[in-house]
């Protein structure tokens, strides 16, 4: 029996025992994957509250028309419905499934599944988004240059989009392996400084492990908590790390609070958005934080100025300005 699916469903009964009476509805993965971790998250339950009916519910309609694939109701009556969404590369575009829920868990390996979405109104993201984003990145770190090394000169690219001056200091929040921290050291200098800061122990010492460390300090930190003074950097690189974190704009303004004014964001990823969200199946949607309409107010809301954005097939580059 898997330790992770134990974390997962325990977690669950806890933070929905308090909503009982209501009806939870696994969605997503293939009709076995949802009926088995269905029957697992009933039996987290503690008996006061425990479900009583587990039940592979074919045919039950959703808010769009949808099919859910099983249904558990702590007891009866049922006045409030969680829908738990389990995303696998299994099936078709998880677009308007995942919409519907309020609880999205990674379960392209059912022995290791990953809360990646939970709605604040169910629990604190500080109860949940560090422990589970750990449990996420921590298994692909090893494998992670491999599977995207070919894009180091993207970094590069995009690293010199911020036009990073000798002697800044440059920060690369949620640098996983490392990719962008050689380009960012070549820039500022010996004169300037760059630090390396992911939540994840297995990026950094992945990053170690590839030198990396020569070419800044790593450290492992919380990026929407980052343990740094107010108006510490010149530059602050963010690749692939605002639309994982739960809450972008808060995200975005702890990532002004550490720049200095005139300072530079550059938000990055080495594909564009609809390519991207195309390899994982899903499709993208008109409230996601990095859709140009959205990041601008996020942006300036947070204390910046969005001074350019390119969303093309091949890369993701928006650079802002500390105000
Ligand atoms: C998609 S990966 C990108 C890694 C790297 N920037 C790259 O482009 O190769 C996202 C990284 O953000 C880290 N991360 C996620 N949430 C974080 C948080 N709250 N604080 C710090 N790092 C976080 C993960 O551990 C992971 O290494």
């Amino acid at each position: 029996m898997s330790q992770r699916v134990t974390e997962v469903t325990a977690f669950l009964a806890e933070i929905l025992t308090p909503r009982a009476p209501l009806t939870v509805i696994v969605d997503g993965g293939d009709h076995g994957a949802a009926t088995r971790f269905a029957a697992r998250l009933a039996a987290a339950f503690p008996p006061s509250a425990r479900a009583w009916n587990v039940d592979a519910v074919l045919g039950l309609t959703g808010p769009s028309g949808g099919m859910f694939d099983s249904a558990l109701n702590v007891l009866e009556p049922a006045a409030d419905r969680v829908i738990v969404y389990l995303r696998s590369g299994g099936r078709g575009p998880a677009g308007a499934g995942e919409q519907r829920a309020q609880v999205v868990i990674d379960n392209n390996d059912p022995q290791w599944p990953v809360i990646r979405q939970l709605h604040p109104r169910l629990a604190d993201p500080d109860r949940w988004h560090l422990s589970e984003s750990q449990a996420f990145f921590a298994p692909r770190a090893a494998g992670w240059d491999a599977k995207f090394g070919d894009d180091l000169p993207a970094y590069a690219m995009a690293v010199e989009a911020a036009g990073p001056e000798p002697g800044d200091v440059a920060l690369d929040v949620g640098c996983g392996t490392g990719r962008a921290l050689p380009a960012l050291a070549a820039a500022v200098g010996p004169s300037g400084r760059v630090i390396g800061l992911d939540c994840t122990l297995d990026m950094l010492a992945e990053a170690r492990a590839k030198g990396r460390n020569q070419a800044a300090a790593l450290i492992q930190a919380d990026a929407r908590h980052l343990p740094l003074p107010d108006a510490t950097a010149g530059v602050v690189f963010a690749a692939g790390l605002v639309h994982h974190l739960p809450d972008p704009a808060a995200g975005l303004a702890e990532l002004a609070r550490v720049t200095r004014p005139g300072g530079r964001l550059v938000l990055f990823h080495p594909t564009g958005r609809a390519t991207l969200a195309a390899r994982h199946g899903r499709e993208l949607t008109a409230d996601e934080p990095l859709d140009e309409k959205n990041l601008g107010p996020l942006l300036t809301g947070a204390g910046w100025s969005l001074t350019s954005y390119d969303d093309a097939d091949d890369r993701f580059l928006a650079v802002a300005a500390r105000l």
